[in-house]
């Protein structure tokens, strides 16, 4: 049964490549809630995403999504289907752009009328109504991301996973998509999680803020208490380190730091 939550996830953890790569011990996102994930390369941010989203079989503890417990080493169509994710790169198939957005409606046996009026309202909620016949190949990047986006939306998921979907565009786009999928998922009141490096970008789309390192949670808040300044320092301190060794680069002195958990690749 759902008790309020959209995602829960208990002592749950996952190896790759020989290392723990998620360890997080307790971890509930409210059906409806707008969660922000950040965190030094490596972290863990993608992974946990993929995990929630029923991508990535986890190893052991347990997993709730949408009511529906999820076994260690198992995946679920099912819930998958009731969830979209969008990625940093678009992946449109070669064909029209509506063809692109219909097309996870067509999967899921949405009725013909539906799916054409699902994708015009996608695609005009986007402000591309005017590429429908185009092919999705020859589109920009920041037309390719409102495709994306729109896909995503016309499928009306219960969950949307953002991962870095803004992380290649120009500030005008960036700014106009954030806002447009802020103002969505508020509308629906669809439970988001929304991985970034960027925190500027949280406030537009998140209430709630996660700060992931080394594959566990760290911090868990409102983004002013994540980055309030009692607590800054040492999370800033934290996270450059963790930069540090994961990228291997010796990154500079602590004038870095924020611009490391900001925008540093
Ligand atoms: N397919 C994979 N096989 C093995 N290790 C992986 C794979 N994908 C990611 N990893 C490792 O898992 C850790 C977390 O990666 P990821 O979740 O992508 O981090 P983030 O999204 O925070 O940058 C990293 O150490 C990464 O090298
Ligand atoms: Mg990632």
């Amino acid at each position: 049964m759902m008790d309020g939550n959209a995602i829960c996830l208990n002592n749950l953890k996952l190896r790759r490549g020989g290392r723990t790569v998620l360890d997080i011990d307790s971890l509930s996102i409210r059906s409806g809630e707008s969660v922000a994930v950040i965190g030094p390369n490596g972290a863990g941010k993608s992974t946990l995403l993929q995990v929630m989203a029923c991508l990535l079989p986890f190893e052991s503890g347990a997993l709730t999504v949408l009511g529906e417990k999820v076994a260690p080493g198992a995946s679920s169509i099912h819930i998958r289907q009731r969830t979209a994710m969008v990625l940093q790169k678009a992946c449109l198939l070669n064909m029209s752009v509506r063809d692109n957005v219909a097309l996870g409606l067509k999967i899921r046996k949405v009725p013909k009328e539906e799916v054409e009026k699902r994708v015009t309202e996608a695609l005009r909620a986007f402000g591309i109504e005017h590429l429908g016949n185009r092919p999705a190949r020859a589109l920009s990047g920041g037309e390719s991301q409102r495709v994306s986006l729109a896909r995503a939306f016309a499928l009306k998921p219960e969950i949307l996973f953002l991962d870095e979907p803004f992380n290649a565009l120009d500030l005008t786009t960036r700014t106009a998509l954030l806002d447009e999928v802020g103002r969505m998922v508020r509308a629906a009141g669809t439970t988001t999680v929304f991985v970034t490096h960027d925190v500027t970008e949280i406030p537009f789309i998140c209430t709630r803020t996660l700060v992931v390192n080394q594959g566990r949670i760290v911090a868990d808040g409102s983004i002013a208490n994540v980055l309030a300044p009692e607590t800054r320092n040492a999370m800033m301190r934290l996270l450059h380190r963790a930069n540090q060794v994961f990228n291997g680069d010796g990154a500079g002195d602590v004038s870095n730091v924020a611009f490391s958990v900001a925008g540093s690749k």
